[in-house]
């Protein structure tokens, strides 16, 4: 079974074609994305809008790359994926009318993708050995939580932000240093530079509850930045030193939540999300948590191929597609009902 797979639910536009074998396996053939940060950067964040006019307009361009890509085309494809939510309304739409619009003219079925279930499942595109019940830590500019898998669909969120995702404070923090847009891995690389600081801390707000919370995180960076504005602009050791205070205090409690929760329960990990790219956090879970997987960097970042990956998988369990909606909050541990509740 060969599946296309779509991805507009912010403001990377991600194409793949990806072939399945009887089990489930897949290899993927091809696959193309189009960033926007050129677009959104001199806002200093996504502008749902102009984000929406873009998927518009990458899309068949970036489809046509992809057939050239593969010598495959529409022909070829037995169904499409393609990502519902959660995600930016406007943008989510593009790509749901674009890919219904394909199969239309094919009568193949449009497979509905939560993308949260996509970086999930980015781990087991993967590696091949790694199969449930594992425990997931999703970190990006839009989404942290830790999720238990338990099987296709079968999740549990163990662990959410009541608030900011943890990328988002790497941004907000990064805005107030004044790095460009998206600045999380500009903060990130400066405080790699840096050893750990003794003057600057920032405050744990999630110590004290079960959740993630990075809001309160923003307004101490911004007094902090206030009470030490000319030495921290003037000397690039002071700057260094309070990115790596600002990074300290956000992976600090990803690493210490995710990994009571992987310990308690003995199960490997599988870290996703844009996120899952800063040093800092791979190394202080590698240190605690075995197995642990990181998808490779052009998928722990949003893309198409898993947004296929998880159509794909279903298609070939012989799971009928539900019916096509915009969902821009949908949490995974409802999908059990949505894909499972009428299969027999
Ligand atoms: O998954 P992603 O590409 O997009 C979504 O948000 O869905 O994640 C992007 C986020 C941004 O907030 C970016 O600043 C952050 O990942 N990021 C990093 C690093 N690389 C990307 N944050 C910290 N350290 C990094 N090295
Ligand atoms: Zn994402």
């Amino acid at each position: 079974m060969v599946v296309l797979g779509v991805e507009t639910s912010c403001d990377e536009t991600g194409l793949a074609i990806l072939e399945f074998d009887k089990a489930g396996y897949a290899t993927i053939k091809g696959e193309v994305l189009a960033s926007q940060v050129t677009l959104h950067e001199k806002y200093g964040g996504v502008v749902p809008e102009l984000a929406s006019r873009e998927h518009m307009r990458s899309l068949p361009v970036l489809c046509e790359e992809l057939f050239a890509q593969t010598g495959l085309g529409l022909k070829d494809i037995d169904g499409i994926g393609v990502t519902c939510g959660p995600g930016l309304k406007g943008c989510l739409l593009m790509g749901i009318t674009f890919a219904q619009g394909l199969a239309l003219t094919r009568k193949i079925p449009v497979f509905p993708v939560n993308h949260i279930e996509g970086h999930i499942l980015s781990g087991e595109l993967h590696e091949k050995a790694l199969k449930p019940p594992y425990v997931t830590l999703v970190v990006s500019g839009g989404h942290t939580e830790i999720v238990l898998v338990e099987g296709l669909g079968n999740y549990t969120c163990l662990c959410r932000t009541r608030d900011d995702a943890a990328g988002e404070a790497f941004d907000k923090s990064a805005n107030l240093l004044e790095l460009q847009y998206p600045g999380g891995a500009r903060l990130a690389a400066r405080a790699d530079s840096s050893g750990p600081s003794k003057r600057f801390t920032v405050p744990r707000v999630s110590r004290e509850m079960e959740d993630f919370s990075f809001s309160g995180l923003k307004t101490a960076v911004s007094l902090l930045i206030k009470r030490n504005r000319d030495e921290i602009f003037s000397s690039p050791e002071v700057f260094a030193e309070v990115c790596w205070a600002i990074q300290d205090g956000i992976v600090d409690p990803l690493v210490k939540k995710t990994s009571r929760e992987v310990l308690s329960r003995k199960l490997p990990l599988v870290v996703c999300g844009g996120v899952s790219a800063n040093s800092a956090l791979r190394k202080r879970l590698s240190e605690k948590c075995s197995p642990v997987f990181f998808p490779p960097l052009k998928h722990c970042v949003d893309n198409g191929a898993m947004i296929g990956y998880v159509a794909g998988r279903y298609l070939t369990e012989g799971v009928l597609p539900p019916k096509i909606d915009i969902f821009s909050r949908w949490p995974v541990e409802t999908l059990r009902d949505f894909y499972w509740a009428n299969h027999g």
